[in-house]
């Protein structure tokens, strides 16, 4: 088995996936994954950059990445065998070309290695394999796949809101948002919402029809859901959701690593910050729409809801996750609501949740390794 051979290598060896790139070596956040080499060095586990080009699931040693701090240079070279595979692979349209499933599927299948996370989430999956289960039906709003315009007018009976999400979004692009207004001056009982370029830009419309239509012209040829919009907790009249980041931890179990908060510009129908969106700290902006007591009993159950989905998730997707990062909506009656999860979590400002992250990733991958040395 190719896990004799790694006996022989002192240490224990983790490799990044990413894929190749003609003009900057390889694809990725350089800076997070030089971070999580740095961590590796603190806990004796061996990690690099390996790409789906130079992956061999057969040898003993394939072509990788190193950085090198005295030369301030990434240098290929030849590196063994990984114990476990950490898939960053930036896009989904790479991760969907056939070589790179084919590295993906081999290792996936391989005895000797351990991939986790081994693909992007879809959100009309994620919804239907959550609200299948009990534990984390509470937390999703109504939800259906946009297939034809009943389904908007459906979803419009029963809520005054609606959000039309593409289902492989991500940054907010292409999100939609559907109010129902006061037709005083405007021709239309609805008013669709959506970002162009930038800027807002908003169209009325009478019938979920009409709706449709005008959704169809700047869908981009994209998958939809639409969903119940849900009536955010307000921190001075900015919306702001939570950012959830669950981990395995050293013993396999998920866990929360942090949990950020993110306030929505202004006038934004969504809250992330390249949109005009900021930071902020969950606890204050809690308390203040519910209280010191109050907040902290949401932040206890946001905590355990997000195990719980996690949980839910990796068992529905029938592979080994982790690591995912949760946007969680909080509404004004202190409701939890699921709106999306990522498996491939982006960078965490905050500087201890960043920490987490970093260690958390190594001591999982450790558990892995050693989990299996001894079966
Ligand atoms: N159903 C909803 N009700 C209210 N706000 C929502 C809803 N869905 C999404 N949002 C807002 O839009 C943001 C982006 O939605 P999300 O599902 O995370 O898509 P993306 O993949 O683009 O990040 C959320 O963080 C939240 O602020
Ligand atoms: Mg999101």
């Amino acid at each position: 088995m190719g896990f004799t051979l790694h006996e022989k290598s002192s240490k224990p060896t983790l490799a990044i996936l990413t894929v190749k790139d003609s003009s900057r070596v390889f694809r990725g956040n350089l800076d997070n994954f030089l971070d999580l080499i740095r961590t590796g060095e603190r806990y004796g586990l061996d990690v690099y950059v390996v790409t789906t080009k130079d992956f061999s699931i057969s040898n003993s040693e394939m072509y990788g990445y190193r950085f090198h701090p005295s030369a301030k240079k990434w240098s290929r070279e030849l590196v063994p065998s990984p114990q476990v595979v950490y898939n960053r692979i930036p896009y989904r349209k790479m991760e969907m070309k056939p070589e790179v499933q084919q590295t993906i599927q081999a290792c996936k299948r391989s005895t000797s290695i351990h991939l986790f996370n081994p693909s992007f989430f879809n959100k009309w999956t994620l919804f239907s394999w959550l609200n299948s289960a009990k534990e984390s039906k509470p937390f999703m709003p109504d939800t259906l796949q946009m297939n034809e315009a009943s389904d908007v007018s459906q979803l419009l009976q029963k809520h005054p809101v609606l959000y039309l999400k593409p289902v492989k979004g991500k940054a907010g692009m292409g999100i939609m948002r559907i109010d129902r207004v006061n037709a005083k001056g405007h021709s239309g009982h609805y008013r669709l919402s959506r970002l162009h370029e930038k800027k807002m830009v908003y169209s009325y419309h009478n019938t979920a029809d009409d709706i449709w239509q005008e959704w169809d012209r700047h869908r981009g040829g994209q998958d939809y859901i639409v969903q119940q919009g849900i009536a955010l907790t307000r921190f001075k009249e900015r919306a702001y959701d939570l950012r959830a980041l669950v981990q395995k931890t050293a013993k396999g179990e998920w866990n929360v690593s942090g949990i950020g908060a993110r306030v929505a510009g202004k006038a934004s129908i969504t809250t992330h910050v390249p949109r005009g969106g900021s930071i902020d700290e969950p606890r204050k902006l809690l308390t203040y729409a519910f209280g010191a007591k109050e907040a902290k009993n949401i932040l206890k159950r946001v905590g355990a809801a997000v195990v719980t989905l996690a949980t839910q998730i990796e068992k529905s997707s029938g592979n080994p996750l982790g690591e995912m990062s949760m946007d969680i909506g909080v509404d004004t009656s202190g409701h939890i609501w699921f709106f999306e999860a990522n498996s491939k979590p982006m960078k965490f400002d905050e500087p201890r949740i960043r920490q987490k992250s970093l260690e958390r990733i190594i001591q999982y991958s450790l558990h892995l390794i050693n989990s299996r040395r001894r079966r």
